[in-house]
């Protein structure tokens, strides 16, 4: 129970009387009246107070000022609980825990950039093959799964653009996606990333024309990425860490992203994006001092961007010369316990019959020109 000493102590710290009422479950009238009458008080607080109890009194003193800060802790976070809050990161830390726990490097395939519905189904399904030959542990979704042009206030629509709930639009598609993904690698995990198209897009058509909604929509969109709980979704954050390696979205795409995004890490971690639509793999040299041996060892650190699995060119754009995107997917080692992480940025090669091609070691896969998504080019 707070003492009128607690309430007036609170309110000179500029807590108003309706929040002393509110914290204490207390009539906000009644906090005003006890907070006038400990005012009178406190001018005589010490003299009337006997010197033998004023341990006491500092005592009591101390407890307020801790509860004090613990109302302005709580009250210091900037954000309201929300549907931002509903991630599946304590699977994934239960996950990378069985992950470490393998006596062996553990495999990694990215399928950045889909794009859906703008997804390149041939594209797609030369990844997807890749994934069932390979069987990795870990297949990283979202990452631009979905394109979400209809969000976008940045970029002007087409005005005969069909206007649809943009998830029911990419829903099917993406599930059929996942279901293949399960299917052909049926001990494999599935997670997704945030990354700019749903994130930046989402958030900026909530904040400008429907913030009351917000949390209805991002609760929409975290069933959507889940897939039927079948992936699981590590929220707006766009990268994930397995041990010397970060898996990221990405946000550079000037003339060196694999460059820049590695800086971005204190070019401390292989670095393995998606965002730039464009292969590029490069490699630093770095030094680790082995004490008991007495010798250095030099390692390389990779960083790569790896190709996108939507169309070339994606259907909004009207220049179609100055199209420099690549498509591809990457197959990853990592040693969870070491400073070795292998990436192999696979790029997907276009042949003049139509088919599409990729290597991975003796490996050649091909897929034939497949029927693609009714889309209209700009
Ligand atoms: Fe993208």
């Amino acid at each position: 129970m707070a003492s009128d000493n607690d309430l007036l102590l609170m309110h000179n710290n500029g807590y108003s009387a309706d929040a002393i009422a509110r914290h204490f479950n207390l009539r906000a009238d009644s906090v005003r009246g006890r907070v006038s009458r400990a005012r009178k008080r406190a001018g005589n607080l010490i003299q009337d107070t006997p010197p033998d109890e004023w341990d006491k009194v500092l005592e009591e003193l101390a407890q307020v000022r801790a509860q004090l800060k613990a109302m302005q802790d709580a009250d210091a976070s900037m954000y309201e609980p929300s549907a931002r809050d509903d991630t599946d990161w304590d699977k994934w830390e239960a996950e990378y825990q069985r992950l470490r726990r393998l006596n062996r490097m553990i495999v990694v395939q990215t399928m950045n950039d889909m794009h859906i519905p703008d997804d390149d189904h041939q594209a797609v399904d030369l990844a997807l093959a890749i994934n069932a030959d390979v069987q990795p542990d870990i297949t990283i979704l979202g990452s631009d799964a979905f394109d979400f042009d209809v969000l976008s206030l940045k970029y002007p629509r087409m005005y005969n653009r069909k206007r649809r709930d943009p998830f029911e639009e990419v829903r099917g598609r993406y599930d059929d996606i996942v279901s293949e993904l399960r299917e052909g690698n049926p001990r494999g995990t599935l997670i997704a990333l945030g990354d700019n198209h749903a994130q930046v897009r989402g958030e900026n058509f909530i904040n400008t024309l429907i913030p009351i909604f917000g949390d209805r929509i991002t609760a929409d969109y975290n069933e959507l990425i889940r897939s039927q709980n079948r992936v699981l979704w590590l929220g707006w954050q766009q990268e994930v860490y397995l041990h010397k390696a970060i898996f990221e979205h990405g946000k550079k795409a000037g003339a060196n992203p694999a460059m820049a995004n590695f800086k971005s890490h204190g070019e401390s971690f292989t670095d393995i994006s998606g965002h730039a639509h464009r292969w590029q793999t490069i490699v630093t040299i770095k030094q680790h001092w082995m004490q008991e041996q007495r010798r250095m060892l030099y390692y390389p650190l990779m960083s790569a961007v790896t190709g996108c699995l939507q169309h070339v060119p994606p259907h909004y754009i009207t220049d179609t010369k100055a199209i420099n995107s690549t498509q591809g997917c990457a197959v990853v080692h990592v040693n969870m316990h070491g400073l070795d992480t292998h990436v192999q940025n696979i790029l997907f090669h276009p042949r003049e019959d139509g088919s599409l091609v990729a290597v991975l070691g003796k490996q050649v896969y091909m897929q034939q020109a497949a029927v693609s998504a009714v889309r209209k080019a700009g």
